[in-house]
């Protein structure tokens, strides 16, 4: 038996030729929130960990939510890619990727009214860092607290979207000078370009609120000034969260129009389904695989796009990510936590899958291990 897991998969560009990738396995943006960097420039502990996923046999290795300007980080030790000194740590993580047989995305994000908490470490609150302790005041779709209790956002004006806009084509140009090969748009978890996507945070009366048409008008805007400094032959892809599980929030039905609307408009080609981080007392059932429908739903619709639809959640075994591979739910799934417990994870999955020895991924170096 083939594993689906292990077959090659090519993300598909606007060049008509796309991204080829070893294999279905990618890892998920994972914020590491580490003590040692400053001014958003990634440090040796990023290489050492986005690089220990190329040597593990991942595909496609993604980095943490990468901030587009300062105030866009979720915490002040996050990484960003909007300065030289940025983009030249960005280039050396991306030359050991690939050495490694694996290809580099990079998850471009704002943080918006989530921007300035706390880390997500033991002991931190859950509340946005002052000021006087290196915070900063956060922005958002709408005036108030994205999230209580976090500190009230200021709602963006104009310019300050046209800035936002502008700030993520920055980026992207500099992830291209840095080597990345494909572009993940953070839309997801609640941060910036969700909170204007979902009528739970978006109450704006503007063109950029109200239906469907103004909420999605700035994630349109983002994508299409991406895509005009992202190179053809690289593929563009959007992280999204596939619903609120809220009542009249966001939804699966409104997300898969999007992803249609942005592979039709802009060829985005890829979308890594997650879901929730905007709170609203949503309930959330979380257990294996418990996101993998809404990515089945999205790839059910979009059914004759080219979109590639990755699946992310507790998925923490092989046979599990080969089921939902070989049941036609999703083409590639996206791993967190279970590559962090074993940054060999892809390895270990195609020696379980019975992918022969000699197609597996892995360093020569580590040959002994038995692989
Ligand atoms: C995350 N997650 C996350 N998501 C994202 O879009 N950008 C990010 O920077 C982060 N940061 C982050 C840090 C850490 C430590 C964890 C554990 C998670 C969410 C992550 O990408 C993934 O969607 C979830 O962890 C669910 O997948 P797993 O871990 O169950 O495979």
């Amino acid at each position: 038996m083939t594993s689906r897991l292990f077959q090659p998969l090519t993300l598909p560009a606007a060049d008509g030729v796309g991204l080829r990738l070893r294999n279905r396995a990618f890892v998920a943006p994972m914020c590491q929130y580490s003590v040692d960097a400053e001014d958003g420039v990634p440090t040796d502990w990023h290489l050492v960990h986005l690089g220990s996923f190329a040597t593990g046999g991942f595909g496609l290795v993604v980095t943490e939510a990468t901030a587009v300007e300062a105030r866009g980080r979720i915490s002040p030790r996050d990484v960003g890619l909007h300065d030289d000194a940025q983009q030249a740590a960005h280039a050396r993580i991306v030359e050991f990727v690939h050495s490694q047989g694996a290809a580099a995305g990079v998850q471009l994000a704002h943080a918006g009214g989530k921007a300035s908490t706390y880390p997500s470490l033991p002991g931190m609150p859950v509340a946005t860092v002052p000021v006087a302790e290196r915070g900063w005041s956060t922005v958002s779709a709408a005036d108030g607290p994205v999230l209580p209790p976090l500190d009230p956002a200021t709602a963006l004006d104009e310019p300050g979207i046209t800035a936002v806009v502008e700030a993520f084509a920055d980026s992207a140009r500099r992830a291209d000078e840095a080597g990345y090969d494909v572009v993940q748009i953070h839309a997801a978890h609640g941060y910036l370009l969700h909170q204007f996507l979902s009528p739970l945070t978006n109450t704006r009366t503007d063109g950029y609120g109200g239906d469907e048409r103004g909420r999605t008008r700035l994630v349109h805007e983002v994508v299409a000034a991406v895509r005009k400094v992202w190179p053809a032959h690289k593929p563009l892809g959007i992280r999204i969260s596939g619903t609120d599980w809220v009542p009249g929030g966001w939804d699966v039905a409104a997300s898969a129009r999007l992803v249609r609307a942005l592979a039709d408009e802009h060829g985005v080609s890829w979308v890594d389904v997650s879901s929730g981080g905007l709170g609203h007392g949503a309930t959330i059932p979380v257990g294996p695989g418990y996101q993998v429908p809404l990515a089945a739903h999205l790839t059910d619709a979009l059914t004759g796009t080219d979109v590639v639809v990755s699946a992310v959640g507790l998925i923490d075994h092989a046979t599990q990510a080969e089921t939902i591979l070989a049941t036609g739910q999703a083409h590639a799934v996206s791993v967190g936590r279970a590559a962090l417990r074993n940054p060999h994870w892809a390895t270990q999955a195609a020696a379980d899958l019975g992918v022969p020895a000699a197609d597996r991924p892995y360093a020569p170096q580590y040959w002994r291990a038995g692989w």
